[in-house]
């Protein structure tokens, strides 16, 4: 029988080889059709049995990314879960319990339900290269396995080995996955195909579980190591806002006795999850976020060679994330001794990133290319300049460089707060200039604010956008106008929280207030990060815009030098940069500090949607979430005023700007906003 994702080749030995090719699919995912024909095929080899199968990908991106994770945006009653989720156990059990040896042959990434499909193969054997790597993912989606992967993880690793993959939902390599005994074989990939062979003819004993392991999944440890597995999922994700990885740890604890029994109670926790707020906005996170490369088409821009203007904070920090990504860079600064310190910092970026690869350390250095003269600018497919924020020095450079820029090449700036329009008024051809907004640090913030000005070319713009997904970052385009969407939507928020330590309430207790919402970090903590004196810049530049107020204190402390964690002293005392907490702080109301900060900060995030700062709804939520960090499992600030509702939101404004003053007036949008 011909089958429209899944074809059978059976050769001399008995194998069968089982090719899975998703049909009008670039990646092999387990959709339900993918499964139901599986369910067929299993069936049909039951009745013929071979020698054994092998399970192989013929896309060659990949094994199997995992389930389909559109299919779970249908899914809205527990029941409707729990039937999805008992499909894919039937299938999973099938092949555990078939009579003949299963082999999964991994090439590329092998992840979530693909990973699931192959710990219920009697065998794993996976390519050694760098594009390979397994992992059970789902914790990031808010559940966590639900094709008996807890299980079977668990019973082949040990528990502390998987419990952490699964915990952390990190991606492993080959090396890693076969010391764990995830997988059983690591070869180079033209002994792939005779290594699951040799498997299916010899089916050799699997190595058991070690004594430590069999230990610690004993009844009697297992609470200790999952109080401990408790605390330190804690420092990262509450239980109030992220269910999954408790419930997960709880399965362990009650129901490894009994691995049949924890299969079907796998079953019971990932159906409760999957309807859950958490789920189906990290699901909603996860779609934006892939809205968010489909900005940027690669086919639009194909740079060679990249030259990156100022060698400080940020100039340094983009040109070595370029060469990191595989380009040439020239990075150029007016100080030889920046540039100096810009090689360094590279270094220990690529080390970082790369670890003990020293060949990849050792070829992204040599990318890397001071240049005290400008030499590149001639051969640059596209300059990045991020020198002094300042219109005048910016526009001096732009009139030098200019005249040696190679025709068709960009001018890009990162500045962050000056228009395009007064920038490029220097330009002889100031549609070649766009906004390319990176932010700090550059390594960690996936985001990269595109900015059109009103000049900027189309074309342009397209190309600055594809450069964005060369480099691996999210692009987000935005219009020129001041704070563009990151810094305008976070200013009013961090300003109301210094304006509540300036009424005298403990930064800590400001902080706490808004870990409490879900941010990743205090705004209080956060503005002595950045830097006190690039907030007060921030902020008096859009002052001018915007009703926001420069709260006295931080005036004061910039004045005196207290610039935050680079001055060793802001709201906290910094310590080998870690900010000095004050334990005995308290405050009665939490709640109303919460509400302070989050209402500004969705009330701003609704301008920007009136003043088409970006195009939609989706657009603004996903550059805020992946620029701020905004609660994740909130689904994004317009999201969030939506699942709330719009009447109660801006009901809550309105008390609060009779409490507190005009900065709290709701926007007009808002009314738009709830017919929507
Ligand atoms: P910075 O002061 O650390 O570095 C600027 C560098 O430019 C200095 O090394 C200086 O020697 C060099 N420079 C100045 N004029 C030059 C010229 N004519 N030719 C060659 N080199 C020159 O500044 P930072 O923080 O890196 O900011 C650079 C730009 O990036 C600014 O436009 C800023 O608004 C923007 N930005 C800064 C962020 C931050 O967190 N610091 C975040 C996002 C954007």
């Amino acid at each position: 029988m011909a089958y429209q994702n899944w074809m059978i080749e059976k050769d001399d030995d008995d194998i069968c080889w089982l090719h899975l090719d998703v049909a009008d699919s670039s990646t092999n995912v387990l959709s339900s059709a993918v499964l139901d024909e599986l369910n067929q095929i299993l069936n049909e080899l039951a009745q013929s049995l071979p020698k054994g199968i092998v399970f192989v990908s013929d896309k060659n991106n990949g094994f199997i990314a995992g389930a389909d994770i559109n299919e779970f945006t249908h899914i809205t009653t527990e029941q409707q879960a729990t039937d999805f989720l008992q499909r894919g156990h039937d299938i999973m059990n099938k092949i555990e319990s078939l009579p003949c040896v299963s082999v999964a042959m991994i090439k590329g990434f092998c992840l979530g339900g693909g990973m699931e499909l192959a710990l219920a193969c009697s065998y794993r054997v996976m390519c050694d290269d760098k594009s390979t790597r397994v992992g059970l993912p789902e914790i990031k989606l808010g559940i966590h396995p639900g094709y008996g992967g807890s299980v079977r993880s668990i019973l082949k690793a040990g528990p502390v080995a998987a419990m952490n993959a699964m915990l952390t939902g990190r991606m492993l390599t080959g090396r890693v996955a076969k010391s764990m005994n995830l997988v059983d074989d690591l070869v180079p990939e033209r002994q792939l195909k005779r290594a699951a062979r040799y498997f299916v003819i010899n089916k050799p004993i699997p190595r058991p579980l070690g004594i430590k392991d069999k230990i610690m999944n004993h009844r009697l440890v297992r609470p200790l190591i999952a109080n401990q597995m408790r605390k330190t999922v804690a420092k990262k994700a509450p239980q109030q806002h992220y269910p999954a990885p408790y419930q997960l740890i709880s399965l362990w604890q009650k129901h490894m006795d009994n691995p049949r029994r924890m299969l079907e109670k796998e079953i019971e926790s990932v159906a409760s999850l999957v309807t859950n707020p958490t789920a189906q906005n990290l699901v909603r996170v996860f779609f934006l976020m892939e809205n968010l490369k489909t900005q940027g088409r690669k086919k639009d821009f194909d740079p060679r060679h990249i030259h990156v203007i100022g060698g400080g904070v940020m100039g340094g920090d983009i040109a070595a994330w370029c060469a990191l990504r595989g380009f040439n860079v020239t990075v150029q600064d007016q100080k030889p001794e920046m540039l100096a310190g810009t090689m360094q910092r590279s270094l220990t970026m690529f080390q970082k990133k790369f670890k003990k690869d020293k060949r990849s350390i050792r070829e992204s250095m040599d990318r890397l290319v001071p240049d005290t003269k400008g030499v590149g600018i001639k051969q640059a497919d596209l300059i990045i300049e991020a020198i002094f924020e300042d219109k005048n020095v910016k526009q001096t450079l732009y009139k030098s460089i200019e005249p040696q820029m190679k025709e068709g090449a960009i001018l890009a700036t990162n500045t962050s707060s000056i228009p395009l329009e007064e920038l490029a008024t220097c330009l002889k051809d100031p549609g070649r200039l766009v906004g390319i907004h990176f932010f700090n640090p550059v390594a960690l913030m996936p985001l990269v604010e595109i900015v059109r000005g009103e000049n900027t070319d189309e074309k342009i713009m397209n190309q600055a956008l594809a450069f964005g997904r060369h480099i691996d970052k999210l692009p987000l385009p935005v219009k020129s106008s001041p704070g563009f969407l990151v810094n305008r939507i976070l200013m009013p928020y961090l300003l109301e929280a210094v304006e509540m330590v300036g009424e005298g309430i403990a930064p800590e207790m400001v902080d706490k207030a808004a870990l409490n919402f879900g941010m990743p970090m205090g705004p209080i903590e956060l503005a002595d990060t950045v830097g006190l004196d690039v907030c007060r810049s921030v902020a008096t530049i859009l002052s001018k815009d915007q009703n926001l107020n420069l709260p006295k204190r931080m005036e004061s402390m910039v004045e005196h030098k207290k610039l935050g964690k680079k001055s060793g002293e802001g709201f906290y005392k910094w310590v080998k940069g870690k900010p000095v907490k004050d334990k005995n702080a308290s405050y009665a109301n939490l709640k109303e500090l919460e509400d302070r900060m989050i209402m500004r900060f969705l009330n701003e995030a609704a301008a920007c949607l009136r003043e088409k700062v970006v195009a939609t709804e989706d657009l603004i939520d996903a550059g805020v979430i992946f620029g701020t960090g905004f609660a994740p499992f909130r689904g994004g600030p317009l999201h969030y005023i939506h699942a709330q509702g719009v009447a109660t939101l801006s009901n809550r404004l309105d008390e609060l700007n009779k409490l507190y003053g005009t900065r709290f007036k709701a926007n007009e949008v808002w009314d738009s906003l709830g017919s929507g």
